[in-house]
């Protein structure tokens, strides 16, 4: 689960790991291209140790090695540089040639001698005039030591210093290492961006998927896929209805179903944190998913600030739940409107009141839901959002239960709690909650299509065609037509 749940924010954030990556491998590149090329041109020295008149010891070999060690320390004695600039010209001092080098190659008599220029031929002068100046001046002096003999000196019998292999102008420039320069910018920028996320994926609470959804220690009563028709998904629409986001609406409806098993929730309020995450649509759609399965539904727009339910059945407001509060409960079977199915009656709002808050406190409301309660199996009332408004509050008090409508990536869990606690406060029986607008990919693993519930499939397709004399029209509450949810269903 926790693999899923890392690929998920790499979908989620593949582009800033991929953009982090390139950046940064760009930019170390085009650096890199920008800097001064730097040449190193080297020689190879070998010191050859006078020749002793026995064969040569141990002694002797370690003696030779300690020598060229000592060599590799003189070649950049001041005589050596201030005869090789003297002897190189054109003004090149001996401060000049302070970058030169000398490097045993271990366990051998073997010494290179290297210098840095950006001018590579002039690196490879360099060197060999030092290896030169030195090799000279190595023999120079023993003679000197040995000047009484000089003239029968032989190169044998004093310690030499062979140039094995003089400098050529080297052509690959030492700095900057173009491509592992990339490759470690490369590696640096996707390590930044990986940091990025973990850190934006912390400070991010909204609530993103399933598990998220389950740590608000909320029931879970469904998620519902984001739809694409633009306006929202609608199960009037019959590509819809077939379709997979229909599946997510009847999976809801079995889960609020199977929550209210005793049959006590017998109205329902559609609500949510704050505006906008989806409530108008869940509860219209739920109402027609619940009234496709034969149960006598009302749907009751109970948003009095901003409602939603007449636009989306496409029918008019002109008068409503603002209407039977003016004119009484006896005009209220008068302003109910039949929907797509015969057994969704659908009261809209009608006008828009200046006190909402008021209106829905007082015991007109609860009159008009005893009234609807008894017209109907279940009563879904769509409401504003929790947070700053009263409303919602006061209606779901005057219902059975209410419904948590979250709107997946943009609803914060901090809201959800404060939302929790409000409706708590107000003694609302929370039914669970439902994850709205989810992507594929979040709607995702544990998921199980409710295949083969057959009588739900007939029901649906009934009632979508209008009819509800499929003979399975109950009259009790909702609970009481709840059956054991098969494995699917449950999720
Ligand atoms: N699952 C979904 N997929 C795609 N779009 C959706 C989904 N649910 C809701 N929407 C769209 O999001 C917008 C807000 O939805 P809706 O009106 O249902 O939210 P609301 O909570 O009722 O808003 P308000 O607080 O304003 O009443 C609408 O345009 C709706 O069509
Ligand atoms: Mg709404």
């Amino acid at each position: 689960m926790e693999l899923r749940r890392y690929l998920a924010i790499v979908r989620r954030w593949w582009w800033v790991l991929v953009v982090g990556t390139a950046v940064a491998a760009a930019s170390a590149f085009f650096v890199s291209r920008a800097m001064t090329p730097i040449y190193r041109a080297q020689s190879t020295l070998l010191i050859n140790l006078a020749q002793q008149p026995a064969a040569p010891t141990y002694q002797d070999v370690t003696t030779s090695q300690a020598l060229t060690k000592t060599y590799a320390q003189l070649i950049t004695s001041r005589p050596v540089l201030e005869e090789a600039a003297r002897q190189l010209g054109g003004g090149v001092t001996a401060e000049r040639l302070t970058g030169v080098s000398g490097s045993v190659v271990q366990d051998t008599e073997l010494l290179h001698v290297s210098f840095e220029d950006r001018d590579p031929a002039f690196a490879a002068q360099v060197v060999n005039a030092v290896s030169q100046v030195f090799a000279k001046r190595v023999r120079d002096a023993q003679l000197g030591q040995t000047s009484s003999a000089a003239t029968t000196a032989t190169p044998t019998s004093i310690n030499t210093v062979f140039i094995a292999e003089p400098a050529d102008i080297p052509h690959v420039p030492v700095s900057p290492k173009t491509s592992q320069n990339t490759a470690l910018g490369a590696i640096a920028g996707f390590l930044l961006a990986a940091g990025l996320v973990a850190l934006l994926e912390y400070l991010n609470d909204t609530v993103k998927d399933r598990e998220d959804l389950a740590k608000l220690e909320l029931p879970s009563m469904g998620v519902v896929r984001r739809g694409r028709r633009k306006g929202g998904p609608s199960l009037l629409d019959p590509a819809a209805a077939r379709g997979a986001l229909a599946e997510d609406y009847r999976q809801l409806r079995t889960n609020i179903e199977f929550a209210s098993r005793a049959g006590e929730v017998r109205s329902l309020v559609v609500t949510s944190a704050r505006s906008g995450e989806g409530k108008t649509t869940t509860a219209c759609n739920l109402a027609l998913v619940l009234a496709a399965a034969g149960r006598r539904v009302a749907l009751v727009d109970g948003d009095l600030r901003r409602p939603g339910v007449h636009r989306f059945f496409g029918l008019p407001n002109q008068s409503g739940l603002t209407t039977a509060f003016l004119s009484g409960l006896e005009a209220l079977d008068g302003l109910l409107r039949v929907g797509p199915q015969e057994n969704l009656l659908i009261l809209t709002t009608g006008p828009i009141p200046p006190n909402p808050a008021e209106l829905l406190a007082g015991p007109g409301m609860s009159a008009i839901m005893e009234r609807l309660r008894s017209l109907a199996d279940i009563v879904v009332v769509d409401s504003p959002p929790v947070l700053g408004l009263a409303d919602a509050s006061l209606l779901a008090a005057g219902a059975d239960a209410a419904l948590l409508v979250v709107d997946a990536r943009r609803t914060r869990a901090g809201a959800v709690h404060l939302a929790v606690d409000t409706l708590r406060h107000s003694g609302v029986r929370i039914v669970g909650a439902t994850l709205n607008r989810v992507t594929s990919e979040g709607v995702g693993y544990g998921y199980y299509y409710v295949y083969g519930s057959g009588d739900d499939e007939s029901q649906f397709a009934t009632a979508e065609t209008g009819s509800e004399s499929n003979g399975r029209r109950r009259g009790g509450a909702v609970a009481g037509t709840s059956r054991a949810p098969t494995r699917g269903e449950r999720g």
